[in-house]
């Protein structure tokens, strides 16, 4: 079915729509793309704006993500045109119509995607950044773990070979997308969750 197809570009196109932009404008707090990492992600946000937009924040990405594929589902779509969706939300999120196509790094987005696949697997991969990030007290290496693994977790909980690969280019990207922050988190100059703002 056709509107079926649509989801594909409606999915990128609520990609597209930057909560982290929106919700510090709402609320009076400097633009996360000018401010700190410079990234439009909610951990920016925390830096900025603190606890309450920040969670806002990560909220409205995980939805972008999520969302498309609850509606998709609701359709009974396939498994291909499934992770075509996702991925199309996710990709809206990098690489925005509305903002010049300068978009953040994918996390929240990702895991509403993870979550719209199967619930489990976006807890599971939610847990490792959270584990993560307990332990070495770093958004960014949280992420990059929770993306490895990604894959992998999808692969054992529905066992589906279109997840898995939309899930590895969605890993792909997210893991590049931080290429700056592995290379601050390996020269020791990443900033820690809670401590300084970033230069
Ligand atoms: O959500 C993005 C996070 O992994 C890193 O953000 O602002 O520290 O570059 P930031």
């Amino acid at each position: 079915m056709l509107v079926e197809w649509l989801l594909i570009p409606l999915a990128y196109l609520l990609g597209s729509v930057s909560s982290a932009v929106i919700i510090s404008r709402t609320l009076g707090l400097p633009d996360p793309r000018q401010e700190g990492s410079k990234n439009p992600g909610a951990t920016n946000v925390l830096r900025l704006g603190g606890r309450r937009a920040a969670i806002l924040t990560l909220l409205g990405d995980a939805a972008k993500g999520l969302i498309p594929l609850l509606v998709a589902k609701s359709m009974a779509v396939s498994p291909p045109l499934l992770a075509a969706i996702g991925f199309a939300a996710f990709v809206g999120h990098l690489y925005p119509v509305f903002f010049q196509f300068k978009g953040g790094k994918g996390v929240a987005t990702a895991l509403g995607v993870l979550l719209g696949f199967a619930w489990p697997v976006g807890i599971m991969a939610l847990l490792t950044w959270i584990g993560v990030a307990a332990l070495f007290r770093f958004s960014s290496l949280a992420a990059l773990a929770a993306a490895v693994l990604a894959p992998v977790y999808v692969w054992f909980w529905l066992g589906s070979a279109e997840l898995v690969v939309a899930t590895m280019f969605m890993s792909t990207l997210l893991v590049y997308r931080h290429k700056g922050n592995i290379e601050r988190l390996l020269k020791g100059e990443e900033a820690r969750l809670g401590g300084a703002k970033q230069p």
